[in-house]
């Protein structure tokens, strides 16, 4: 199955074209997934802050798709991605914050919005500025699978300092493909 799963993102994560493009084939390769599940290794939260799992990466890293596993309450810090990303939730329930980078170099808070099992988002730089919360209102850990137009582990990206927030995270990253 996941195979099957990863050649299906495969396909669409590395179609030609612009990165709105790219996104809406990912987005409508991924929807269908979200109702499958992911298998007990990929959905495993971490104490103190956000799990992360590598599901895939690609060989030559034009692509890679993982798994965010956040509690209640935990959040990624604010980042950036500097390529185009395609979210959607498997369960749980997901806050997403998404931020403008002012002309001050500050950061504005631009829209929040949450996401349901089923639910996809995209961002596309220079709108990839955002943050994850895990905001399930049963207690219980919001799974997501994110997609990546490269090797998260490698592309530069920026965390942003917030004040009175400590980074922290992901406590705990998993590499299995
Ligand atoms: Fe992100």
């Amino acid at each position: 199955m996941l195979d099957t799963f990863i050649d299906e993102i495969a396909s669409a994560a590395l179609a030609t074209g612009e990165p709105e493009f790219v996104t809406q084939r990912v987005r409508e390769a991924l929807t269908p997934w979200l109702a499958q599940g992911l298998p007990d290794t990929y959905v495993q939260p971490a104490e103190g802050c956000y799990a992360r799992h590598v599901i895939h990466c690609d060989p030559l890293e034009r692509f890679c798709i993982v798994s965010i596993v956040l509690r209640p309450g935990q959040s990624t810090p604010i980042h950036n991605h500097t390529t185009w990303g395609v979210i959607g939730v498997v369960t749980g329930r997901e806050r997403e914050v998404r931020f403008r980078r002012s002309d001050t170099g500050g950061l504005q808070e631009l829209e929040s919005r949450f996401n349901a099992p089923g639910d996809t988002a995209v961002v596309i730089p220079p709108r990839d500025v955002h943050r994850i919360e895990g905001a399930c209102p049963e207690g219980k850990p919001t799974v997501s699978i994110h997609i990546y137009g490269g090797n998260v582990d490698r592309v530069t990206r920026t965390i942003f300092e917030q004040k009175g927030v400590e980074y922290a995270g992901p406590c705990a990253t998993s590499y299995h493909a």
